[in-house]
């Protein structure tokens, strides 16, 4: 039976016997993409190359790429809804189209050598076309050359068939594949369309041909490309014939640590129970490999480290559902490195961040839970009085915004007490709550996915300029640890140990406009990783590269390893502004800048 690990290196074996190349999958964290806090798909990293940048290793390309969503996170517990999952891809990059690409993915699926996948048990959707694009004969001729029956296609609409990372960025139409996984043999007439139910989506085929600027407006790219993403843990699942992604080895020696550690059974029959397994399943990995990243992010309140937060928290209330008291989540999560050291050395590197941060974190969630469940008791006295038994949502609002006490633990503690906790009114509050707070973070998600627009190619160049002036006024240690653009300014942080003195801001502003002003031109190459350094380019530390980089240098005066894109000439940035210095985190500095 294949595993994981096994399918994992076929994908790659197979595309790289058709010329593809294999590059590393990237960091889960994001650089100078302001608008997601987390890679959400294989095809994220690749973005400014399917906008149109040359890539370094050529045009075919495949990987394997960590992804988080956690959009549907209420859906985490099902049979295939996970928050991290790894996505196999093939790119052509201007290159190969859309006959190529189908024939490929049917070749790997159903040829005896590789996946060896029954074709009756097959059926996909196209792309049905609308104002903008016509109607995808070419993709349905294609699978029809497959020896593909009219019925298993299904012609879809664009909320099926459209792909676009973003409300701006690269996107087009896309042919799904999909697997039956009903009993039996698919009755005749089957699809998508007809049974959306009992065919699971494996693979996506995007055609990526647009640009989509903004709302009304589409601009062809300057090369037809492929985008494919094959779900590894879902294509695993149907290959074992089992029902559930969390029947896999990606899951059960996690399950199997859980039913140890709460001494409860997976898959006895207990529904309620079963899908507290999965949650916490799924989410101590997740936080494994957040907290295994090498650009890893700690849970805080903001941004992705709360979304880290609430994963973890929410992992340890099923926790407690399946009976289990203590922080604990750090004994499955060294079950995650274990078996995931091989495809992801860096979870062996940061195996002590990842043990202490859980523990860390869980301990003060139990210490929030203590207090939430003393403050309770201290109200319960007057909850009684109340003759209809009801709890105020106010007041449930209150323990959860004063002592961060979960919603779901309120309405237990009050069940308990014969009491009911007016939910209606509680979520109002919350409601209110969630937009005030998102009203804060709406920054983020502004301008569509890698927007590179100019300003933001603009803001890129700055960047550069940024880190070479902080070398040259506060010395070599200075190393860029994150970068972070929108379209309003820059975000830099960078390894220094104390705050930046008034004439270091001063003078690290000075060189950058005058290099600014000197409108030097910008060149790019391309070499070996060793070329790069020994010719003096900075990399930065913990990024995975490629054997054969970019190397981008800004007149005399800079010299970086980086994937572009950038401007011509440094004459169009206009004026250069230092907005605040603070601190990030212990021994790295902030800095805002903007252009003016
Ligand atoms: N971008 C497509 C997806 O995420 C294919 O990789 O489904």
């Amino acid at each position: 039976m294949i595993t994981i690990h096994e399918l994992r290196r076929k994908y790659i074996e197979f595309f790289t016997s058709k010329g593809h190349v294999e590059i590393s999958g990237k960091s889960l964290i994001p650089e100078n993409d302001p608008t997601v806090l987390f890679t959400t798909a294989g095809m994220h990293p690749l973005v400014p190359y399917l906008l149109g940048e040359a890539h370094p290793a050529g045009r075919r390309l495949t990987d394997y790429q960590k992804c988080i969503r956690t959009g549907d996170i209420e859906e985490v517990g099902d049979e295939a809804h996970l928050t991290f999952f790894e996505m196999l891809g093939n790119w052509s990059l201007g290159g190969y189209f859309k006959d190529e690409s189908i024939a490929f993915s049917w070749e790997f699926l159903t040829s005896p050598k590789w996946l060896a996948l029954d074709p009756a048990k097959i059926s996909v959707t196209v792309f049905i076309g609308d104002d903008n694009t016509p109607r995808d004969e070419v993709s349905a001729a294609a699978w029809k050359r497959m020896g593909m029956p009219d019925d298993r296609i299904a012609w879809l609409g664009a909320d099926d068939n459209w792909w676009k990372v973003g409300p701006t960025g690269p996107c087009g139409a896309d042919t799904e594949i999909f697997y039956w996984v009903g009993e039996g043999l698919p009755p005749e007439g089957s699809n998508k369309g007809s049974d959306p139910k009992l065919w699971m989506e494996i693979w996506n085929n995007v055609f990526m041909e647009f640009n989509r600027v903004d709302e009304k407006t589409l601009v062809k790219l300057p090369a037809q490309n492929v985008d494919t993403g094959m779900g590894l843990e879902r294509t695993v699942c149907i290959l074992q014939g089992k029902k559930s992604v969390y029947d896999t080895e990606a899951f059960t020696p996690i399950i199997a640590a859980l039913e140890k550690l709460s001494s409860k059974s997976y898959g006895a029959g207990d529904h309620e129970l079963d899908r507290s397994f999965r949650i916490v399943a799924d989410h101590v990995r997740t936080a494994t490999f957040i907290l295994g990243d090498p650009k890893a992010v700690l849970p805080s309140n903001t941004g992705s480290g709360y979304v880290l937060r609430r994963i973890i928290r929410r992992a340890v209330r099923h926790g407690r559902k399946l009976g289990i008291e203590g922080s604990f989540l750090s004994i499955p999560a060294e079950g995650v490195v274990e078996s995931y050291a091989e495809p992801y050395p860096e979870l062996v590197e940061n195996r002590t961040r990842i043990v202490e941060e859980l523990r860390r974190e869980e301990d003060k969630f139990l210490e929030t839970l203590k207090t939430g469940e003393h403050e309770f008791e201290k109200m319960l006295p007057n909850l009684l009085r109340n003759p209809q038994k009801i709890m105020s949502g106010r007041l449930a609002f209150k323990l959860y915004d004063t002592y961060g006490f979960p919603i779901e633990l309120t309405e237990e503690l009050a069940s308990e007490g014969g009491l009911k906790v007016n939910r209606e009114e509680f979520d109002e509050a919350y409601k209110k709550h969630q937009e005030l707070s998102r009203a804060g973070s709406e920054q983020v998600f502004k301008g569509g996915l890698a927007d590179h627009s100019e300003i933001s190619t603009r803001y890129h160049t700055a960047t550069h300029l940024l880190h070479k002036a902080l070398r040259t006024v506060l010395g070599d240690h200075v190393a860029q640890r994150g970068s972070n653009i929108t379209t309003e300014r820059l975000r830099f942080d960078f390894s220094h140990p104390a705050p930046m003195a008034k004439e270091e801001l001063a003078e690290v502003e000075r060189i950058v406009n005058e290099q600014i002003s000197r409108d030097l031109p910008i060149t790019m190459a391309m070499m070996s990783l060793e070329e790069a350094r020994a010719s003096g380019a900075i990399a930065l530390f913990g990024e995975k590269y490629e054997p054969v980089v970019k190397v981008y240098t800004i007149g005399d005066f800079s010299k970086e390893v980086c994937g572009g894109p950038h401007v011509a000439n440094t004459g169009s940035l206009g004026k250069f502004r230092i907005q605040k210095e603070q601190s990030s985190s212990a021994g790295v500095r902030r800095i805002y800048g903007v252009l003016e």
